[in-house]
């Protein structure tokens, strides 16, 4: 695993913040916003339907930015800080979250990143179950579906009634089964206007997508064009260098690689808190 931490060491080094800047796109409304953070009063949402959280449930599932009773949401505030520093000065506001293979933990980052992030006050997040194969986000939070993401990129319903609350700043898009011809309604007209479509319905400043892995499929790699920048997901255990070099060179060339959440560390001196590192 020493040859995984001082890749990800060094490709952080190399990541220079006008690399990242090159795609930056016009941003400037979200970028005041998100500079605003903690300064003025919290945002009411309207329109998403608001929805109960069983924190056991959570718990459970790994969950620990919600109560914030396990020490490991700090790595989640550490993550948070360091995303909303470089996605304001980059003036990014939508971020992709995937990994080489499955089973890394990305919707376990997504969600405990989201719930993190929406303690800032006048951050609201909205997070996106775009794993249209193996969807997980409603489970591990343990709510029931009405309106999944499918429907709305099938064209059968629109995105504010897919939307749902769960806390003050946080709101879901949601999923609950897999999705047939998932990569071509990915890279379809509605999957290109979503982000555009959320942010017309409630103006979220971060938008964050839960992606597949980046190599068992071409549905993450299609998508990461639609996003301003993003993460990828290291299994500590089980992710092979090769197979991390080969996620990188595929995400850089689609979008704003920002870095990488090394997750179930076994050797905890080298992580951050817990077993995540960044
Ligand atoms: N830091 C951690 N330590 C131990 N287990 C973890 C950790 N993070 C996640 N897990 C567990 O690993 C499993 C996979 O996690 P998760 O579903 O978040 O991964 P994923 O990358 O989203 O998977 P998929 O590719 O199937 O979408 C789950 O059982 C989860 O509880
Ligand atoms: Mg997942």
């Amino acid at each position: 695993m020493e040859r995984i931490r001082e890749a990800l060491n060094k490709s952080k080094a190399t990541q220079t913040s006008s690399e990242m800047g090159a795609l930056a796109t016009d941003k400037t409304v979200q970028h005041q916003r998100l500079q605003e953070t903690e300064s003025t009063p919290g945002v009411q949402l309207s329109n998403p339907i608001s929805v109960p959280i069983d924190s056991a449930h959570l718990e459970k599932s790994r969950i620990v930015s919600y109560l914030m009773k396990n020490v490991d949401h700090v790595a989640f505030n550490l993550l948070r800080t360091k995303i909303l520093q470089t996605m304001t000065e980059n003036s990014w506001h939508t971020l992709a979250i995937s990994s080489p293979n499955s089973g890394a933990g990305k919707t376990t980052v997504a969600i405990n990143l989201a719930f993190s992030l929406a303690r800032q006050r006048n951050v609201k997040v909205v997070l996106v179950d775009m794993d249209l194969q193996r969807p997980t986000v409603a489970k591990k939070l343990g709510i029931d579906v009405s309106k999944p993401i499918g429907q709305y990129l099938l064209g059968h319903v629109e995105i504010l009634q897919c939307l749902v609350t769960v806390s003050d700043n946080l709101v879901l898009v949601l999923n609950d089964s897999p999705v047939s011809g998932s990569s071509e309604l990915l890279l379809g007209q509605r999957g290109k206007e979503l982000s555009s479509k959320i942010n017309e319905a409630i103006s979220p400043d971060i938008i964050i997508y839960d992606l597949p892995p980046m190599l068992s499929s071409d549905d993450a790699v299609g998508f990461l064009p639609f996003v301003d920048c993003g993460f990828v997901v290291v299994d500590d255990g089980s992710s092979k260098y090769s197979e991390v070099e080969q996620c990188d060179k595929q995400f850089s060339k689609a979008t704003n690689l920002i870095g990488h959440v090394l997750n179930k560390c076994s050797d905890k001196a080298n992580s951050g808190y817990g077993n995540y590192g960044y």
